[in-house]
């Protein structure tokens, strides 16, 4: 099977697969959620069956951890696993701190429980996802489906007085039904437009009756590892301050990737 990625799903691809060099034998690893982190997981896969890599993955969605079965990961739960050496996870947007807006596709909450509690957290990501400021994506926010509109005129009043410039919102759908996390809350996503004091707004809206947790992952990740279209990767590492630049080949058989629909 053959067939041409998109220069964004090329980027993903080529993200994923560097950062899967990452994960040794033996480690404990956080498997995140969306198209990058399915990459991800399948290169995983492909590692397990070809060099007879020996990891355990805590997956942060249902839909990861069918695919990370699928694949040969042996999956486990955090509580099983307790703490773990690395997460691996997409971002909706990032900034040049690595702060992260997440939740695009429903699963911040153990996306949050699963990268805190690991020593390091990997955001993969195509470059198209790189922010000055954070903002632009909507911010979800993971609410408890009980008097979710009272929670909703809550964070709008809460917004007001806040360094973002919108303040509406929206709960999130499923075709003609609210979208259910797999917690069972729902999902409002915040148009803020631009978010001035990310860490304060963090705070703010978790401590909002009703709010379960928010989509701003501040200080948690220190790597990111950018897919460029062409092929070209880098390597960013806060900590220290380094830029590694790298270009890898999507070979024909890398195409197994391409029937993700996630
Ligand atoms: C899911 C997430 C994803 O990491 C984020 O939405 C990015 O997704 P994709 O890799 O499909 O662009 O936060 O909750």
């Amino acid at each position: 099977m053959t067939a041409e990625l998109s220069p964004i799903d090329n980027a993903k691809f080529v993200a994923a697969k560097r950062a899967a060099d990452f994960v040794e034998n033996g480690m404990k690893v956080g498997l995140g959620t969306g198209s990058t982190a399915a990459w991800l997981v399948r290169r995983l896969g492909e590692r397990v069956r070809d060099e007879g890599l020996k990891i355990k993955g805590v997956p942060t969605s249902t839909r990861t951890a069918e695919l990370a079965r699928e694949v040969g990961i042996e999956v486990i739960t955090l509580d099983e696993a307790r703490w773990l050496d690395l997460t691996i996870d997409g971002a909706d947007e990032f900034d040049g701190d690595l702060n992260l807006i997440k939740g695009g596709g429903g699963a911040l909450l153990q996306e949050k429980i699963v990268a805190t509690a690991s020593d390091r957290m990997i955001v993969i990501a195509d470059i198209g996802k790189q922010v000055e400021t954070l903002g632009a994506f909507p911010l979800p926010v993971e609410v408890i489906r009980f008097g979710w509109q009272v929670t909703q005129t809550l964070i709008g009043e809460a917004l007001v007085s806040l360094d973002v410039l919108g303040h509406d919102s929206a709960l999130r759908m499923n075709g003609d039904t609210p979208f259910v996390t797999d917690e069972g809350n729902y999902i409002l996503d915040l148009q803020l437009h631009r978010i001035g004091h990310a860490r304060q707004l963090a705070m703010v809206l978790n401590q909002i009756a009703g709010v379960v947790e928010n989509g701003l992952f501040i200080d948690i990740c220190d790597t990111a590892i950018v897919g460029f279209g062409d092929g070209r990767v880098e390597l960013r590492d806060i900590n220290e301050g380094t830029i590694e630049r790298d270009r890898l080949d999507v070979q024909e058989n890398d195409n197994l990737f391409t029937d993700l629909t996630d």
